[in-house]
């Protein structure tokens, strides 16, 4: 079975993240990870990679869209 096939083990629909200092962090998050799926997040400095895996994870919530 190719990775494309897998069942959806992760799924972020429309995440947006802004601290209370109002920093947007991300906006629009659209990711889908399956079974076997090996992804990076590259960027520049400030642009979200460590938040996005942070959300996946729980550690911080979301202010629009949704993680399943
Ligand atoms: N706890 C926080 N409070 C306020 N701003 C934050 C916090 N964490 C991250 N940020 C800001 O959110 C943006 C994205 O941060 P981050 O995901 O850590 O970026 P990266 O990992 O890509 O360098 C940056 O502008 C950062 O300064
Ligand atoms: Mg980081």
């Amino acid at each position: 079975m190719s990775a494309a096939a897998s069942p959806k083990l992760v799924r972020l629909d429309g995440i947006g993240k802004r601290f209370k200092n109002r920093t947007v962090a991300l906006a629009g998050l659209e990711l889908t990870l399956r079974r076997g799926d090996f992804r990076s997040i590259p960027g520049p400095s400030g642009c979200g990679k460590t938040t996005a895996p942070r959300l996946i994870a729980g550690l911080a919530e979301p202010n629009e869209g949704c993680v399943a």
